[in-house]
């Protein structure tokens, strides 16, 4: 069955160049819209037509079931500028079967990956002078699907609403590429066993503010989870995986929680693991307790550790802070392992490096 094309419905208020040049000189993370959306409704048990419309406001009912009991899961990926001039997004199938796990563990109906692909690249061929040349910049697309259902009895809504909308961005840590200081959490934790831990629904990301914020009360940039099980293994840090540099007779081990169920599967985590391959390092998916972390660092075998994720790519993790200890790894400064995975995986996504994996899927 062919999916059908989006409608295009363009914006008459839409930014001149000079309006949008100016706005995309600082874009930061997630401030920014472009001057469209897609949206593409799900009623009678299938989907109707997709539309890109001018960027603005949804009307919701009241008592729509998102509001109440949070049927709600998004993805995030980006289109980068070529050399050439041409525009490319990183690995956005993966993200379109992510979307769909997520919405099956939410009761949401999938949306077929050729949609998802089509709705994306008629939202940035529309957008594209939306698209940041620099590098380290790209053009961030928020895909995401509410239940609409105005009702407000427990059960999965019959009606759902995909949007994406798309967002120009650089750093995602106002610091840039500076090494952040994480807060193990001994309070809270992200996700249990049988939980939505692998699942990108919002829940997961509200049930994480407080945790959040108290790391931030105690000096610290960013939270790392515990299993919600022994509280002793590492799982992700915020919305964020974890990866771990080793140095075992000189050369690099690239260690990262392994997924158990209850951890993000992260795209840049298992593009990390591959590009990791490339460079000729060798990698494990592990299970690392808070000890180990901390005894590994003290004895020297662990020399860097670092954080990825599609919005900041890849986040040195300079200070450790947890109940009575703290440390520091590689003299809380960033790391040549870290920096050279992150040049590679930054070199494939720009076009400046092969793309021998064919992770980039050309739009326009
Ligand atoms: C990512 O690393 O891309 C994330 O999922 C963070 C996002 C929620 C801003």
């Amino acid at each position: 069955m062919s999916t059908p094309d989006i409608l295009i419905q363009p914006s008459t208020t839409a930014l001149s160049a000079a309006e949008r040049e100016k706005l995309m000189a600082s874009p930061g993370f997630g401030k920014l819209f472009t001057d469209h959306m897609v949206t593409i409704a799900y009623k009678d048990g299938a989907w109707q037509q997709g539309q890109v419309k001018p960027y603005g406001p949804l009307t919701l009912a009241p008592s729509a079931s998102v509001l109440h009991y949070g049927q709600a899961i998004f993805e995030g990926f980006k289109a980068f500028m070529q050399p050439d001039g041409s525009i490319g997004t990183f690995r956005p199938e993966a993200n379109a079967e992510r979307f769909n796990r997520s919405a099956a563990r939410l009761a949401m109906p999938a949306l077929p990956v050729e949609l998802f692909m089509k709705a994306a690249d008629a939202l940035i061929n529309i957008d594209k002078g939306w698209v940041p040349k620099n590098v380290g910049e790209s053009l961030y697309l928020r895909p995401f699907m509410i239940a609409t259902d105005a009702f407000l009895g427990v059960r999965p809504s019959k009606e759902y609403l995909f949007v994406m909308i798309a967002s120009p961005a650089g750093a995602y840590f106002p610091q840039g590429v500076k090494p952040v200081t994480v807060w193990i959490s001994e309070d809270y934790v992200r996700a249990a066993p049988g939980g939505t831990g692998e699942a990108k629904c919002a829940g997961n990301y509200a049930a994480s503010l407080l945790a959040q914020a108290q790391a931030q009360d105690e000096g610290c940039d960013q939270v790392v989870w515990l299993d919600a099980v022994q509280r002793s293994y590492i799982e992700e840090m915020g919305g964020m995986n974890l990866f771990f540099v080793y140095n075992e007779n000189g050369k690099p081990v690239i260690v990262t929680p392994e997924l158990t169920g209850t951890l993000l599967p992260g795209v840049t985590r298992r593009s990390l693991l591959q590009v990791a391959k490339d460079l000729g390092y060798e990698s494990r998916e592990v299970k690392l307790t808070a000890q180990q972390w901390r005894d590994d660092v003290a004895s020297g075998r662990m020399t860097e550790v670092f954080a990825c994720g599609t919005a900041a790519v890849i986040t040195p993790v300079g200070h450790v802070k947890a109940k009575g200890y703290n440390f520091t790894i590689n003299n809380g400064e960033n790391g040549p392992v870290t920096m050279a995975l992150r040049d590679a995986l930054l070199g494939i996504q720009h076009g400046t490096k092969p793309d021998t994996h064919g992770w980039m899927h050309k739009v326009c």
